[in-house]
């Protein structure tokens, strides 16, 4: 296996990548400057000194490098110089016109920065290998220094930036994104990224790019309901076919993520913490350094880029924290804020009958909370709803064979909560300054150490006391802009701190899983993931939106992270306040099993045939499970409107796919699916089917009957 990383020194530049991808850069002629070569498929060292020593000089436009006798030398001299799509940081200064990825202004006021190259490092850290390239500007005495990794279990490389006052006087940073990726020349290119609302999370978009930037983001303090950081470029390419280059970022509070096209078609993206959370002044001796972006190529599409991706998270992202997906049960929609011992106990029987594993107990547990305006920061159990404390709840599941889960939201605390009262400059704002509560709750600023230690302690005790082993973590508002006492914190700071504290609390308890959650889906990004390995894209639980988000988030989100609820809708459930809900249970279920799969209802409104359906459904799911976990997932091409997932074991012996397709229209009779990812040669037991080749499964197809039903699992067991 040839070294991840290598430096060329025939044409002083760098070859980074493996099997999957390679990416290039070097320094110009001078030793200077730092050019963009290449990201795409795999290519070799004589293919970088080749490029390297292109004698036409695209990167430099500078007036005073074009030969003026040139027909197009006129207009160039006014472009960019250089232009960034042929850069490898863009660093607002001189002739640079194009969307930056660094601008920072000196104590004087001097903007702009002039950066020389001055070294590189290559080091080897535990599977991972990494390129560090040092960079200064003299006079601003700012060192930048630009990071690449590259790992042994992933197709991403990762990119960021550290910037070091170096200097004798404070320096301004007005944008530090992660890094500026340069895309190759295309005029065709169409852009594929996320949009959408609380309730209506993961809607995929897919847009022409056009010249200009333009820019998605969130300014929330979380990645945010519109999506996670995450985009892809594509050259017209389809589930199976046509070259992509994705960027996302591993970050969980504000972010943007600006597209550029400029001239001669050249893109390049800029991924990064929003602006004004970077913002900040740098004084002599400090340090900010910029979370990943990652980068990922795929020249098979979209079914393959999706595999990369969730290749990367759970080999690198969250490798540490990944579990056999459990079945679960959640309080939230059957008892709200209405739990205590008992009624959890009876709902948790029933429960026990299908065979949930992990019984969560979602918000009202705690002392004060009888509904959302009181009891947050309380975080000890009430003691008239759990007489015998929550240990005793945990043993009465245990003997049902049943783990408890509990749901927790400590960034936040409740106007007459004990926190508050003792320590109301723990809050972010100010009084009569961005104060407010927000769902009656405020938030906890998390930039400062000793509300990280509070929070730590918080919940530690909740674990201990309980002896839970999953914990839901909510955030159910938006963080307010900084504080304005001195001291003050941000937005980022507070997504620093929650990552801080979330480390010591995975260290500390390594045997709990846990579980990102923010008013349904502001938390689904890969910031949080290696923290928490598992997260709620909604709380939207209809079946088919739901599918639709699913369908969207696993173009990034390996769907073994994701978790589902089957709930009732309002007319059978009083406590639901979901409006729709109308398909089968089996419908429901099925949509549900991509992923965890959880159940949040009344059960006691369950008949008997109903609990008996979800017995049978529960135990196919633990049938498949593995796959859905481990599997390479493939969205199949159907004939009628329908999320259809096919998850093929890695050696394609085996698969299980799950379609659940939009009721039949115009009397159509059949629902029409076709497999990817098994092996053409193989014969494959396919549930209720017969034996099919792997080749006919795939080219022609299943068909199913639609008149009666509009979901399916179906199972693929190749013969030997
Ligand atoms: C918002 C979450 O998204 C819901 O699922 C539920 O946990 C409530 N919070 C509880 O307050």
């Amino acid at each position: 296996m040839l070294p991840p990383i290598r430096y060329i020194a025939e044409c002083q530049a760098w070859l980074l990548g493996n099997e999957n991808f390679s990416y290039a850069f070097g320094l110009d002629p001078a030793g200077v400057h730092l050019k963009h070569l290449y990201w795409g498929s795999p290519i070799d060292v004589a293919d970088v000194v080749a490029l390297a020593s292109d004698p036409r000089d695209w990167w430099s436009n500078a007036a005073d490098t074009i030969d003026m006798r040139q027909p197009a030398a006129q207009w160039r001299g006014f472009e960019s110089a250089p232009r960034a799509f042929t850069e490898e940081i863009v660093a607002q200064g001189g002739f640079r016109f194009d969307e930056p990825s660094l601008a920072m202004t000196d104590s004087d006021g001097t903007p702009g920065l002039l950066l020389t190259y001055s070294g590189h490092e290559i080091l080897d850290d535990s599977g991972e290998t990494r390129l560090t390239v040092t960079l200064r500007d003299t006079r601003a005495g700012i060192r930048v220094e630009l990071h690449y990794a590259v790992h042994q279990r992933s197709a991403a490389l990762a990119r960021w930036m550290s910037l070091h006052n170096e200097g004798e006087r404070p320096a301004h940073v007005d944008r530090a994104a992660s890094a500026a990726w340069a895309l190759p020349s295309y005029r065709d290119f169409s852009v594929r990224n996320f949009y959408g609302h609380v309730q209506g999370e993961f809607q995929l978009e897919d847009n022409p790019v056009v010249h200009g930037t333009r820019s998605i983001g969130s300014r929330t303090g979380t990645s945010g309901h519109r999506g996670t950081p995450w985009t892809a470029v594509h050259e017209m390419a389809g589930e199976d076919h046509g070259e992509v280059w994705s960027i996302a970022l591993a970050h969980t509070g504000s972010w943007r993520i600006a597209t550029q096209l400029s001239d001669e078609h050249g893109l390049h993206i800029v991924p990064g913490v929003a602006d004004e959370e970077m913002r900040c002044r740098l004084d002599p001796g400090d340090t900010l350094e910029t979370p990943r972006s990652l980068g990922v190529y795929s020249e098979r599409g979209f079914a393959h880029l999706s595999q990369l991706w969730h290749q990367h998270v759970t080999g690198v992202i969250a490798s540490e924290r990944r579990r056999p997906l459990p079945v679960m049960y959640n309080s939230w929609f059957a008892l709200k804020f209405d739990v205590d011992h008992d009624s959890l106990l009876e709902q948790a029987r029933l429960a026990a009958e299908f065979g949930a594993e992990v019984f969560v107990i979602d918000d009202g547990w705690f002392q004060g909370r009888d509904n959302d305006h009181g009891g947050l920061g309380n975080w000890i159990p009430d003691e008239r709803a759990f007489p015998e404390g929550m240990a005793a709840l945990r043993r009465d599941l245990g003997e049902l064979d049943m783990e408890l889960g509990l749901w927790v939201e400590p960034e936040m605390c409740t106007p007459e909560s004990e926190v508050f009262r003792n320590h109301p400059e723990w809050v972010h704002g100010t009084e009569g300054r961005f104060w407010q509560t927000h769902r009656h709750q405020h938030i906890l600023d998390l930039g400062q150490e000793a509300v990280q230690a509070w929070v730590i302690d918080k919940v530690s005790h909740v674990i201990d006391d309980s002896g839970c082993t999953y914990i839901v973590w909510d955030m159910n508002r938006p963080v307010p802009l900084g504080q304005t006492v001195p001291g003050s914190s941000t937005r980022q700071s507070h997504a620093e701190g929650l990552m801080a504290v979330l480390r010591a609390l995975n260290k500390r308890y390594p045997h709990v899983t846990w579980q990102s959650c923010s008013g349904g889906g502001g938390r689904s990004d890969l910031g949080i993931m290696s923290s928490m390995s598992l997260t709620w894209i909604s709380d939207n639980t209809d079946a088919h939106d739901r599918a639709s988000m699913i369908s969207s988030a696993s173009h990034v989100l390996p769907v073994g992270s994701l978790v589902h609820w089957v709930t009732d809708p309002a007319a059978k459930s009083p406590n639901s306040d979901l409006l729709q809900q109308t398909q089968a249970l089996s419908t429901r279920f099925h949509t549900a099993m991509n992923g965890v799969l959880g159940v949040s209802a009344d059960l006691r409104l369950w008949s008997p045939d109903e609990l008996q359906e979800a017995a049978e459904l529960v135990r196919q799911y633990k049938g498949i499970r593995h796959l859905i976990a481990d599997g390479l997932l493939y969205r199949l091409p159907v004939s009628r409107d329908a999320l259809a997932c096919a998850y093929v074991a890695e050696d394609a012996s085996a698969a299980a796919v799950i379609i659940v397709a939009r009721p039949a229209r115009f009397g159509e009779a059949s629902v029409r699916v076709r497999l990817r990812g098994l092996d053409p040669d193989a014969l494959y037991s396919v549930t209720e089917q017969g034996t099919r080749s792997g080749r006919i499964l795939m080219q022609h197809g299943l068909i199913l009957d639609g008149t009666r039903n509009s979901s399916w699992i179906i199972t693929l067991t190749a013969q030997h």
